[in-house]
């Protein structure tokens, strides 16, 4: 039997954190918030809407009882972001994790972008996230206290892609900025990682990136070796474990949660696949020949 779509950590593992998760009213925003919260934590939720966040932030408690305060903010303000952190730290009186979640992205070819195309991109990816981290360090070395940052990238963030450069660029950003922090601040007890998931559907990167059109001729879980998509819960676990206590020797990792999506698309020979035991067989008399 699998367990993968079942919660993992033990209740309330999360109970003595408050958490901020950008990008925290839909897709895997949404999933991790509704986790953190089963799992005792206060959750603030930012993104730009705050019609979005309020349904969600009522969706949430009413489904876990928990404690969920919407917050609007556009990461790539700086005065935002530090309103942002102002608000979590007077409703809650502190704060202790970060999830840099927030994104934005679309495929083009690269020479169609216009230059604002390509800024919006990795400003909301690149500078959303060093914005958040800035602040949210500021407060915790000022405050002698330690802290936790997620970064969700992808694993474009190390292979590049193409049809997706801003959003490459921006991820890659992401990941120097999680391998650099986590060495640099963790004599201040802050701890710094990613996660880097292949395809978990959500209306937000489905409908930019899989448009219907495309999706039946790629569907995203041929590329997958384990010959599926991911599913929220798996992610959640993951995304949990370590923005708990649980994980505190992990530092500077990122982990990959992709079925092993991105090796095959490495792999020299992994196109092998589509041969049968007949052509296997035709191919050793052959060769042994
Ligand atoms: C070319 C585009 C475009 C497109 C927008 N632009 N969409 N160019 N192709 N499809 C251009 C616009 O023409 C404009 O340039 C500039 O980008 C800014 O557009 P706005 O609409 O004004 O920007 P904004 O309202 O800030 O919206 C940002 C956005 C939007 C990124 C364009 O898609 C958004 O809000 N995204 C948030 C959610 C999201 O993207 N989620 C997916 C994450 S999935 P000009 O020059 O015309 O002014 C993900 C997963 C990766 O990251 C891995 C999957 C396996
Ligand atoms: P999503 O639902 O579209 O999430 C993106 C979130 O970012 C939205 O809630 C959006 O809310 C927020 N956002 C966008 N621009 C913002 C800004 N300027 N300021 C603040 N918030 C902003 O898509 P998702 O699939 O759940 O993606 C979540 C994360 O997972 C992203 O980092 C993405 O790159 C990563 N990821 C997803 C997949 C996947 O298959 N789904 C794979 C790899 C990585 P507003 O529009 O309200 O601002």
């Amino acid at each position: 039997m699998s367990h993968f779509t079942e919660p993992m950590l033990r209740e309330g593992s999360l109970k003595d954190k408050v958490i901020v998760v950008t990008g925290g009213g839909t897709g895997l925003g949404k999933s991790m918030t509704r986790y953190f919260l089963q799992l005792g934590a206060k959750v603030v939720i930012s993104s730009r809407k705050p019609d979005v966040l309020e349904q969600t932030a009522a969706e949430l408690r009413a489904e876990t009882g928990g404690e969920v305060l919407a917050v609007a903010c556009d990461v790539r303000n700086y005065e935002q972001v530090e309103s942002m952190i102002a608000q979590t730290l007077g409703a809650f009186g502190q704060m202790n994790v970060l999830v840099n979640n927030a994104a934005g992205n679309f495929i083009s070819p690269t020479e169609r972008l216009s230059a604002r195309a390509f800024d919006t991109v990795v400003d909301i990816v690149l500078k959303g996230s060093y914005y958040c981290a800035l602040e949210a360090g500021k407060h915790w070395i000022g405050a002698k206290q330690p802290g936790n940052i997620l970064s969700i990238v992808t694993t474009y963030a190390w292979t590049g892609s193409g049809y997706v450069v801003p959003s490459a660029c921006g991820k890659a950003g992401v990941l120097a900025l999680t391998r650099s922090l986590a060495v640099e601040w963790g004599k201040y007890g802050i701890r710094c990682n990613a996660i880097a998931p292949g395809p978990f559907p959500t209306p937000g990167a489905w409908d930019r990136l899989f448009p219907e059109p495309l999706r039946k001729k790629f569907s995203p879980e041929m590329k997958v070796p384990v010959g599926r998509v991911g599913n929220h819960q798996e992610l959640a676990n993951l995304a949990a474990y370590l923005v708990s206590d649980f994980s505190a020797f992990v530092n500077g990792e990122v982990v990959t949660i992709d079925g092993g999506e991105w090796l095959k698309g490495a792999g020299e020979f992994s196109y092998l696949e589509a041969l049968d035991n007949a052509t296997w067989d035709m191919l050793a008399t052959m060769m042994k020949k």
